[in-house]
């Protein structure tokens, strides 16, 4: 990743603070297909409050992200709510993934496409993907995330190879954004 970049979301998630909750819907979107058990890798998870939502779901969560403020965050988080949750530092442009297999991926607000493929090979056979990630629509209404940032409409499903689709939609969405979302299982 460019330099610069770590420190510049060690900002953002030292802004957030703890106190403030950071969430996709992944929790919703892979609740009919979600295991009762089993180890989730959220990618770029930071300081979301996803990981708690699974951890309490009964998942063994890790989150990998680059930034340790974002990690140092979820672990708060976690801690306060008395559940427990791996963190591991990576770049994912230039680290391997945590190693698998997975029995869940997560990955929302974070788009960077040779990762699929990585992602794909890291799951379980039957493992569950999730994805959440802004088109290019949401730039009609909203100025971030930046257009390096989003999918081409109708792009996500064939980022996705080798899974069979269980659910891609992409519409305007109660949090005024324009998502694609996506659902696939390992075979
Ligand atoms: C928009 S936030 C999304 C966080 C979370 N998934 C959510 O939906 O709230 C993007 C995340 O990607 C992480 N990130 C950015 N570049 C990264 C990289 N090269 N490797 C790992 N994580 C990265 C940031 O630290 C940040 O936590």
């Amino acid at each position: 990743m460019a330099a610069g970049d770590r420190d510049r979301w060690n900002e953002k998630w030292a802004a957030a603070g703890v106190g403030t909750g950071h969430g996709s819907k992944l929790v919703d979107l892979l609740e009919p297909w979600l295991p009762a058990t089993g180890r989730l890798l959220d990618v770029a998870g930071g300081g979301s409050t996803d990981s708690l939502g699974f951890a309490r779901r009964g998942l063994d969560v890790t989150v990998a992200d680059v930034s340790d403020v974002g990690l140092a965050t979820a672990r708060q988080r976690a801690t306060e709510a008395g559940l427990s949750i791996e963190t591991a530092r990576v770049d994912l442009e230039s680290d391997p993934l945590p190693a698998g297999p997975w029995d869940v991926i997560t990955v929302a607000n974070y788009l960077q496409r040779d990762l699929f493929a990585a992602i794909t090979a890291a799951l379980a056979p039957d493992g569950l993907l999730g994805v959440v990630i802004a088109t290019e629509t949401n730039l009609e209404r909203n100025d971030k995330p930046g257009r390096p940032f989003v999918l081409r409409v109708g792009e996500l499903p064939d980022l996705v190879v080798g899974l069979d689709l269980l659910h891609h939609s992409e519409q305007w969405r109660a949090n005024g954004r324009h998502e694609a979302h996506l659902v696939a299982r390992g075979r």
